[in-house]
């Protein structure tokens, strides 16, 4: 096996021995950290992370369109919950480590949506001790409400409960983490303008676009019927525009991590040079299979 070469790049605070990282939703419970790290990605998004254990939607929850190199998925964040994951995540990461993690959290199905905010609150402390940066999902598909806390008023709300736990986090002697926040492809262009005011406003560190879609143009697999959230290649246009239209609105203020059919190292290459900061990928792995991320290292 070939290593990745170095193509170090510092980002929202935080050192990264190359742009390429891993998506949410692969390794939710920070089992496979190792592994992970060894296929060359300069970052790994643990989680999605719930308070609780839950086990998330019935099978079958995940399907393959090959013809279209998709997948839909309805997880439903299945997990093990923030005590048995924390304790993952600190027995699993390299000593010393070489790639930075990320905690993406979320909240549990049962929590309603109006209590939302502690539910990320109480992911925050836990995580902040052993995650290099954290990452607010309020874009996943398939729990119920979620993408509501999109919408102005409630994210004016979370992120700024989330912002001032933050601040209790790093007095009470643990550090001062990054925070960004990931949205999905399908907000209309004024809610996506209202979403990045509100996370200029908070204070977050920067945005991850996008989660998966509820669109289906386009698509010849029969499993375009199912229910859930769909990757992979049909997202990357979608997922292009909505980079441009955040970097316009940001103008530089804030860094984008950008996620969304990312299949090959050109698309890749596309991402940065549009002026995201750092990328990531999932279903491109699912078809390309994992020694993409080091063609995608030394393509960028
Ligand atoms: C099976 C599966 C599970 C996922 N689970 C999560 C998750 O728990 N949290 C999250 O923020 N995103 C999750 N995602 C979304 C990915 O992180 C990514 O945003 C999306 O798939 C678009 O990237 P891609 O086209 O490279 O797959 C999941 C995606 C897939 C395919």
């Amino acid at each position: 096996m070939f290593s990745a070469p170095e193509k170090p790049t510092e980002v929202f605070g935080l050192k990264f021995k190359n742009p390429v990282g891993l998506a949410a939703g692969y390794d939710k419970d920070g089992i496979a950290m190792r592994g992970l790290a060894a296929l060359g990605f300069g970052h790994l998004e643990i989680g999605t992370v719930t308070l609780r254990p839950q086990s998330g939607n019935p099978r079958p929850r995940v399907f393959r369109l090959v013809e279209d190199q998709a997948v839909i998925n309805r997880m439903g964040f299945p997990g093990e919950g923030a005590i048995k994951v924390e304790r993952h995540v600190l027995s699993n990461v390299e000593q010393p480590r070489s790639t930075i993690i990320g905690l993406n959290l979320g909240k549990n199905k049962d929590t309603p949506l109006e209590d939302a905010a502690q539910d990320y609150i109480a992911l925050m402390k836990p995580f902040s001790a052993v995650a290099d940066y954290l990452a607010i999902n309020i874009s996943s598909p398939n729990t119920v409400g979620l993408r509501r806390l999109q919408g102005r008023d409630m994210l004016e709300n979370l992120l700024s409960a989330i912002g001032k736990e933050r601040q209790a986090v790093a007095r009470a002697g643990s550090k001062h983490r990054p925070i960004l926040v990931k949205i999905a492809p399908d907000l209309s262009e004024e809610e996506l303008e209202d979403a990045i005011d509100v996370i200029l406003r908070t204070g977050m560190d920067g945005v991850i676009a996008t989660n998966t879609t509820l669109g289906r143009e386009g698509l010849a697999s029969s499993h375009q019927i199912e229910t859930g959230g769909l990757s992979g290649k049909p997202l990357r246009v979608r997922s292009e525009i909505v980079l441009m239209q955040v970097l316009k609105k940001l103008d530089g203020r804030l860094p984008v991590v950008s996620v969304g059919g990312i299949m090959c190292p050109e698309d890749a290459k596309r991402r940065l040079d549009m002026g995201a900061a750092l990328v990531q990928v999932y279903t491109g792995m699912v078809y390309a299979g994992p020694g993409l991320v080091k063609k995608i290292i030394r393509a960028v």
